[in-house]
């Protein structure tokens, strides 16, 4: 029987993420809101008006939280729900490569800090048991070849009871409070991820995309599947081969041809199309 009782987590405290946060860029200004419409729409504004890179804006509860595909996402209190506002030196079409570190700065610290086994699902989810645990909502402000700047959205499941979760989500989700059986240090949590993506981010702007790259896809369990993809209102079924340098996914269709898909949703068929396992 679900626990229906109210969440025990206290409010996130800023300074106990600020005490020890070893990163100089990302989380150097963290803003926290106890309520917002979306921290993505706010770090858009912020970032219009110049806001700094590596600013991150943190809501205990989103009113209007956004999913990818214009879906709604779910932010009851006891999540981790935040942006962070990027200023890349990269050109539009390498964008996805942010999502895919995100997604690797977030299986990291889970698996750095709980005994738990994590998984990334292309293009932007963290999954534990196959279960998503953790959403990303990459949003990029650019103009002809020129990156403005980028909000990268995270939306983690921390200590939320599943039916509090949209139904949506419903079968296909996970907190971590559920696969734990307890409640998780937010500010802890938040401190080791925002010193990750800081990790991942120098990285990244070195032009060092390949070692991130491959422990991506150490952790993706997708590649070597069939798989359906719902890109552009166009499926695509066919295994998927690999995820290129520029974070593209790659389909051999049955014909043989070779498909590259840069968004899209993706979900899992179990063998050359005769099973069909949604996640
Ligand atoms: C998805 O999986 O569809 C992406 C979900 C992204 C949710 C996060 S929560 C913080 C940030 N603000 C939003 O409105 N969305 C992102």
């Amino acid at each position: 029987m679900a626990d229906r009782t109210m969440p025990r987590t206290e409010p996130i405290r800023l300074e106990k993420i600020k005490e020890k946060l070893q990163a100089r860029l990302i989380g150097e200004t963290i803003l926290y809101f106890s309520e917002a419409a979306s921290t993505n729409d706010l770090a858009k504004e912020m970032a219009a008006t110049g806001a700094k890179e590596g600013t991150v804006i943190i809501a205990e509860t989103q009113t209007s939280g956004k999913g990818r595909l214009g879906r709604e996402w779910a932010s009851p209190k006891g999540g981790i729900w935040f942006s962070t506002i990027l200023r890349p030196k990269l050109m539009p079409n390498n964008i996805p490569k942010l999502t895919l570190m995100t997604s690797l700065a977030v299986a990291k610290t889970i698996s750095q800090l709980f005994n738990l086994k994590t998984e990334v699902k292309w293009p932007n989810d963290v999954l534990i048991n196959a279960k998503k645990v953790c959403g990303i909502l990459t949003e990029a402000n650019t103009r002809g070849n020129i990156t403005n700047f980028v909000v990268v959205g995270i939306g983690i499941n921390a200590n939320i009871e599943l039916y509090s979760l949209s139904k949506q989500l419903g079968a296909n989700a996970t907190s971590l409070k559920h696969e734990l059986k307890r409640e998780i240090d937010r500010e802890r949590f938040l401190r080791v991820l925002l010193e990750k993506m800081e990790h991942y981010y120098i990285t990244l702007t070195e032009r060092k995309f390949k070692p991130i790259l491959r422990e991506w896809k150490s952790l993706c369990s997708l590649l070597g599947s069939y798989v359906e993809v719902i890109s552009w209102k166009e499926k695509i079924i066919g295994l998927a081969t690999d995820v290129n340098e520029k974070g593209a996914l790659i389909i051999k269709l049955r014909n043989g041809t070779l498909r590259k898909v840069l968004s899209g949703n993706v979900s899992l068929k179990r063998s050359k199309g005769l099973r069909h396992q949604k996640q």
